[in-house]
């Protein structure tokens, strides 16, 4: 079968499924049986190769911000590191920083804070094992953020559920690394967010995390995406323990050190309340990550006053973080849906806690809030109670679940890797943003701009058409051949 040939086949299976959906009687309220599936066999990392240490995973990109960036590797064995880092792509102006200590008890992880940088300003770097580089030319580079407060514009792609296995998202990274200087036709974009369930491990225990985190940063397009672009992370259920977890979880500790361990975020958690939640600032824009499981009361508990999905000390951080805030745009991303008719695993069952919140947002004037979210293995824009805009991306790998008749819903599609990004731009008179929805090997499926009103409530949103048809965006532009 030709690529065109599967990607008619693609559209027609949509086309099938949006009729069904549109002619079926809405019941929200249940998700359909999943087909009955073999467990896929456990991951398992490539033997370390005798003689020195080297980089078992990594580079990887964490966060940067205007003065500083994070890198991360994981080394074969304890080993002293450095990373050298300049403006030229030779590094002829580099100066060396010192990692901190590789030891067995950190998986012979770590993450190397370069300070003294310059905001705006394109760096390669080149990482090195005692004096061994580890990283050859052309050197992996990246850029470092806007000033806090400054007006642009930035692209910002998020998703979620990466699959079982290490091939799941491979396909998903490297069309992402491809893509990622492109242009902004082309699905480039300034950083990634991961919304959970960023491996499948499904347990707390420390040796299988560690090794299902390190199988997918082996494929070579993550490790080409990762080594040039700034990676945030949070969680959800499944690389945070088994299905559905919560706060009542044993391990969840564990969970909490692997998880520091190997993502290379800002901060996580507050010196008295542990969890991976953080907020950072991309020049008029603030995110604010969100631990939706540590202190999670049970799904099955009824849904009273007690009932949380972030506990009262998140919750207040997050209010008093979003009072501060002077950013035009305020994301809120979290691994469980925001919406009101959401999964028997989202924030729909926790009423009394989401309810309120929302109304606090508005009875405080807070403007500019966007939510985020993953876990459904679809990707979906609702308009939550025709007032808050929420844009749920995924899977990157993981096999496709179906959408279901929603009233909140506006647009989504159900079939392949997807992916979304933001596309922000406060250098005019009105903000403005717009959403795509990415495709993996069918291109842009859908880029709608959505009004400050209709960000805030003011103005409905009018459902998008459905299906949506992939359009097929060249991965490379054409390269004339010379003879
Ligand atoms: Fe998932």
């Amino acid at each position: 079968m030709t690529r065109k040939e599967f990607l008619a086949l693609l559209a027609a299976s949509s086309a099938t499924r949006a009729f069904a959906e549109t002619a079926a009687v809405p019941d929200a309220s249940k998700p359909p049986a999943a087909p009955a599936k073999v467990p896929a066999a456990p991951l398992k990392l490539p033997a370390i190769q005798p003689g020195k240490p080297y980089l078992q995973a990594g580079p990887m990109v964490g966060h940067v911000g205007p003065a500083e960036a994070r890198i991360w590797i994981r080394a074969t064995a304890p080993v002293p590191w450095s990373v050298r880092i300049g403006e030229s792509a030779g590094l002829e102006d580099a100066r060396e920083i010192p990692g901190p200590v590789v030891a067995e008890t950190n998986a012979c992880t770590a993450t190397a804070i370069i300070e003294g940088l310059k905001p705006g300003t394109h760096y390669f770097y080149q990482v090195l094992l005692e004096d061994r580089p580890q990283t050859v030319a052309p050197l992996p580079s990246f850029t470092t953020s806007p000033e806090s407060g400054m007006q642009g514009r930035q692209r910002i792609a998020f998703g979620s559920c990466v699959g079982e296995t290490a091939a799941s998202a491979a396909g998903a990274w490297a069309e992402l690394a491809e893509r990622r200087e492109m242009g902004a036709k082309a699905g480039g974009f300034d950083l990634l967010l991961m919304l959970g369930d960023n491996h499948y491990a499904n347990t707390t225990e420390a040796a299988k995390q560690r090794t299902y985190y390190t199988a997918h940063r082996l494929s070579a397009g993550w490790r080409d995406l990762s080594a040039h672009t700034p990676v945030y992370a949070i969680w959800d259920d499944h690389d945070f323990g088994p299905d559905n977890s919560d706060g009542t979880q044993k391990g969840k500790e564990t969970s909490l050190q692997v998880f520091k361990e190997f993502w290379a975020n800002p901060s996580a958690g507050e010196p008295e309340n542990p969890g991976c939640y953080f907020t950072f600032t991309r020049g008029d824009v603030q995110f604010f990550m969100l631990d939706g499981r540590y202190h999670r009361s049970p799904d099955k508990a009824p849904d009273t006053a007690e009932k949380t999905m972030f506990g009262a000390a998140q919750l207040a951080w997050l209010k008093r973080e979003l009072l501060a805030s002077k950013a035009v745009f305020k994301i809120l991303a979290n691994g469980s849906e925001w919406q009101t008719f959401g999964s028997d695993d989202s924030y729909s069952i926790y009423r009394q806690e989401r309810d309120p919140f929302l109304a606090w947002i508005d009875e405080q004037k807070i403007e500019g809030i966007i939510f985020l979210s993953g876990d459904r293995h679809f990707s979906s824009a609702y308009h939550i109670l025709n007032r808050f805009v929420e844009l749920s991306s995924g899977p990157f790998g993981s096999t496709n679940a179906r959408l279901r008749p929603n009233p909140e819903r506006f647009s989504g599609y159900d079939e392949g890797s997807l992916w979304m990004i933001l596309d922000i731009d406060t250098t005019g008179p009105q903000p403005q943003l717009a959403y795509e929805l990415w495709l993996g090997g069918g291109g842009l499926l859908e880029r709608r701009s959505l009004s400050w009103d209709q960000l805030h409530g003011k103005e409905p949103i009018a459902a998008s058409p459905a299906p949506l048809q992939p359009t097929r965006w060249p991965a490379r532009p054409a390269t004339p051949k010379t003879a």
